[in-house]
Order: structure tokens, then sequence, then C-alpha cells
């Protein structure tokens, strides 16, 4: 069975193909245009969907050998995301799926991010615990079976990757704000000065960043340009380092509650940071526990991980209908 998969709810314009299970092409487009308006404009980055999308297919196809009429169904996004955005992938996949007469199925973005974990990994153990760090949600989930998640912790207030993108803005780095702190703070010190590490009160494994964020602009407020340039890559490593913290915090408490589990998973934008990885090695041996973590390109948005998660689904016969529409606030 060939099924393409398309993701179009942000800013990356993705389109995949997996074959009988087994991933053989994803290729992502990244629309750089939002980055000189330091945040994704939902207006533009529709547009730039629709000027990409047949290419980026094509390319998918092309990498993959296969032509259209090889295709036996497709997977697309339909939600949580940006309505723009959404409608072009939708509407495409819907389109697509008429005219060539096979299946189409509308795949939540977040059970994409949780199935990111098993693109190229057969070794799956359950029960076992995902944490879910993307730009919009930052959540625990235990996961029972393929089909069974139970979500039993998430931020009051900001993303992980939101806290990213947001200090990145105070300290004058560049939007995404992940992938600039973690290039700044490469030879920062972590320890340069102690941001606050909020915690949920009655909620072990919840987190809120908030408070955070503001700590960093009330730190920063009345420093000079020349002291926050000299001092760039030690404040970026302490504010990223309080991150990371209440992240691995969250799953510290985890293993406390679930000590049957063994198998820790890190999906979405935030997993890709290189000092998460890092710290996760730490984590694994003071815990004797197992994080596994997806190949960089499938940390942030692709359309491998919404063809992975729907490969199941479309193989019990199941499919979605013309009227579905997509969801902006899609819970999973
Ligand atoms: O999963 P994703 O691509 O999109 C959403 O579903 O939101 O995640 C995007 C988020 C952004 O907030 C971005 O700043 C963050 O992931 N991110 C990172 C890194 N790369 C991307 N955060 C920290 N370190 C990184 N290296
Ligand atoms: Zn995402």
């Amino acid at each position: 069975m060939n099924v393409l998969g398309i993701e179009t709810s942000c800013d990356e314009t993705s389109a995949s193909i997996i074959s009988d299970g087994k991933l053989i092409a994803n290729v992502v487009y990244t629309q750089e245009i939002h980055k000189k308006y330091g945040g994704v404009v939902p207006e533009i980055a529709s547009q730039q969907h629709l000027n990409e999308i047949i290419d980026v297919i094509d390319s998918a196809l092309k990498k993959s050998n296969l032509q259209k009429k090889d295709l036996n169904a497709i997977a697309v996004t339909y939600g949580p995301g940006l309505m723009g955005s959404l409608l072009v992938g939708l509407n495409f996949a819907k389109a697509m799926s008429l005219s060539l007469k096979i299946p189409y199925i509308g795949v939540n973005h977040l059970e994409g991010h949780l199935y990111s974990n098993y693109i190229d990994n057969d070794n799956i153990s359950f029960p076992n615990i995902c944490l879910l760090v993307s730009g919009g949600h930052t959540q625990v989930w235990l996961v029972k079976n393929y089909k069974q998640f139970n979500l039993i912790g998430e931020t009051t207030d900001d993303a992980a990757g939101e806290a990213f993108d947001k200090g990145a803005r105070i300290l004058g780095l560049n939007y995404p704000g992940g992938p600039e702190i973690d290039k700044a703070s490469k030879n920062g010190n972590t320890n340069f000065h102690q941001f606050p590490r909020p915690k949920v009160k009655n909620s072990p494994f919840s987190f809120s960043f908030s408070g955070l964020k503001t700590s960093l602009l009330y730190y920063t407020q009345n420093m000079n340009k020349p002291d926050l340039k000299t001092n760039i890559a030690d404040i970026a490593a302490s504010y990223q380092e309080a991150i990371l913290d209440c992240l691995f915090k969250s799953l510290e408490n985890v293993t406390i509650h679930y000590p049957e589990v063994y198998d820790f998973y890190i999906s979405g934008g935030v997993a890709a940071n290189s000092r998460l990885r890092v710290k996760a090695k730490s984590f694994e041996k003071k815990f004797n526990k197992n994080i596994i973590l997806p190949k960089l390109e499938y940390c942030t948005d692709n359309a491998a991980m919404i063809a992975m998660a729907s490969y199941q689904k479309l193989i019990n016969g199941q499919k979605s209908d013309y009227d579905l529409a997509p969801i902006p606030n899609l819970k999973l």
C-alpha cells in the first residue's frame, strides 16, 4: 500500500510517501519568508502553501520512483493549526482523492508528532511516555498502545516552543527562536543567571512557562544593548536550561508515579534542541530509563509522521468523508 502524506498546518509545506509501512520519501519546504516578520503570518503561510504544494508532492513522488496512479491512499493533517494553512492541504488531498479515486483520511497533527517516534523504529514497547514539545503544545502522554493515549500533563500557559520563540524575541534573536537560542547558547554558562523553574501545584507532570519568559524580560529590561550582546551566550544558555529543567522535572516525576514505564519518547520541534539531547543522556543514566528521540528531520513539522499515523487506520479500511472541515483547535 502506497500512502501519500500531506502536512500544511503551519509554515512547513510537506509531502511524504509510505510504502507498506516504510517511509520512502519525505520532502519539507520551510517557509523562510516569516523570518523577516518575527513570526508566522497566517495569510502569507496559506499563500505559500498554495505556491509550493504541487512541487513538494511531485518531488516526494519523484524521490520514491512512483507516479500518482501508484498511490493507494492519502493522509492529510486537518488540525490543529492555522485555518488557512490547513485548508490548503485538506482541499488538495480531497481533490487528489476524487480525481485518483482513492480514499483519503484526516489526521490529527498531534497524533502525527506521537508517531514521529515510530518512523524507522520497529521496536516499540508499551506502555511508554511521550513528551510532546512543539510550538503550540507541551504535553505528557501515557501511551498504552498504538490507539490509546492518556494525557497526564500539559502546559497551563505557553508551550515550551513558545517560551523559546518569545525568549528569542526578548533577546533580539530571529524567528524561530528555538534553533536561535540553541545556537546562541553553545558556549554559554548555564549557571550564569538562575531563572525560575515554575511548578504547577498538584500537577507534577504539568508546566508553566509564561512566568519564566517574564523573568527573562525583567532581567534584560534594564540591560544596555552592549551588555546584552556581550553576555548573550550565557543568558541564552541559562534561560534554555530553565526551560529544559522544567521538562525533565516532569519526566522525573513520571518515573516516580509510573515506575513500570521504561521508554520515554520526546517529539516535536523542541526535541531538536542540542542541549535537550545531552540532558536526555544524563536522565537515562540517573533514572535507568531509555529516552528515544526522533531524527532531527522528524522533530519539526513533516508529512512523514502524518502518513505514519494514518497507516494502521487505512489498513483497517478507515477513511474520511468529503465534508471534513479543518479544525484549528483540534484536541487529541
Ligand atoms: O513541531 P513544530 O515544528 O511545530 C509545531 O507543531 O508547533 O515546533 C516548532 C517549535 C518552535 O517553537 C521552534 O522554536 C521549536 O519548535 N524548535 C526548537 C528547536 N528547533 C525548533 N526549540 C528548541 N531548540 C531547537 N533546536
Ligand atoms: Zn507540529
